[in-house]
């Protein structure tokens, strides 16, 4: 455990170590969802993160804002709050580590164990008050096209390839009609992370889902997966397309981008001290 030098804790390694193994301990729970509360933690760090602006140097995970109304009460946040929640355990156990590189770290935990790739980590965001809320609107609105997704993600300063690689994220998880008014899972197994929104992008037929909820597409064969208007724009983008194509082909390539991209989204505005980052150990390693 790190030493105590004039009443501050020095965290070291093993100490970041130690949250993620107690953040992995508590995912699985069968009374949630598909069983895993990885999802909505993914979520979670996302959503901390994806506020980032980089013309004012505003938003982003530094600060962990989320904790507070109004950006914990923005639309798109909605459900958040059993993430946040879910980590209150944690930061109690470990009071020193700050909201923001907590919210991060799980999310890290997460995708590592739900079977995604390492996601290398560093320490070093602070939390901030109220005043740092980012304004509603920095979020994408799933119901717009590809237009949307290049103004929200070209913001954060991300490019084509990046946005689709982001993208693979929704091979987890699902939508919730109390939450965003969206329904059901991208994939047939939520709970793990592979390029399969990729391959089901592609290889399904979509037609627009009859029903009185917000519009979104379902699969044809099997009417139980969904995408949302903003993932199918994915696919009728010619350059998005592409990737979307290669990711499909080559889960590999998805991982290794899919690393690289999550982790610079988790990071964006960080003023970090140390360059230094972590590679966690999976539970499964
Ligand atoms: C869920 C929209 C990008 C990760 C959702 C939901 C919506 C949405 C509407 C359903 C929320 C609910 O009802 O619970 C979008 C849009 C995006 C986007 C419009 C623009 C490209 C991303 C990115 C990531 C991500 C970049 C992570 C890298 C997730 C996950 C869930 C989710 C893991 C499942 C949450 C759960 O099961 O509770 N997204 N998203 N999304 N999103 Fe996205």
């Amino acid at each position: 455990s790190g030493l105590k030098t004039g009443g501050a804790f020095t965290p070291t390694r093993d100490d970041f170590q130690r949250v993620y193994n107690d953040v992995a301990e508590i995912l699985e729970n069968n009374d949630y969802d598909n069983g895993s509360y990885g999802p909505v933690v993914v979520r979670l760090g996302w959503h901390a993160s994806g506020t980032y602006d980089k013309e004012t140097k505003t938003g982003g995970s530094n600060g962990a804002t989320m904790r507070f109304a109004p950006e914990s009460e923005h639309g798109a946040n909605a459900g958040l709050k059993t993430a946040r929640d879910l980590l209150e355990g944690i930061k109690k156990k470990h009071p020193w580590i700050s909201y923001s590189d907590l919210w991060t770290l799980a999310a890290v935990a997460a995708i590592q164990e739900m079977g995604g790739p390492k996601i290398p980590w560093r320490p070093g965001r602070k939390d901030g008050d109220v005043s740092a809320c980012t304004p509603d609107g920095r979020l994408p609105d799933a119901s717009k096209d590809q237009k949307h997704l290049r103004a929200i993600f070209y913001r954060m300063g991300f490019n084509d390839q990046e946005i689709v690689a982001l993208s693979g994220a929704h091979a987890l998880g699902r939508c919730h009609t109390d939450r965003s008014g969206f329904d059901g899972p991208w994939t047939f197994s939520p709970t793990m992370l592979t390029n399969d929104y990729y391959k089901l992008l592609l290889e399904e037929k979509w037609a627009w889902k009859k029903w009185n909820g917000p519009k979104q597409f379902e699969d044809v064969s099997t009417k139980s997966l969904m995408m949302l208007p903003t993932d199918m724009a994915l696919i009728k983008d010619k350059e998005f397309k592409k990737h979307v194509e290669r990711y499909a082909k080559d889960n590999d390539l998805f991982f290794r981008d899919f690393a690289d991209v999550f982790g610079r989204l988790l990071e964006l505005g960080v003023p970090f001290e140390k360059e230094e980052k972590f590679i966690f150990k999976s539970t499964t390693d």
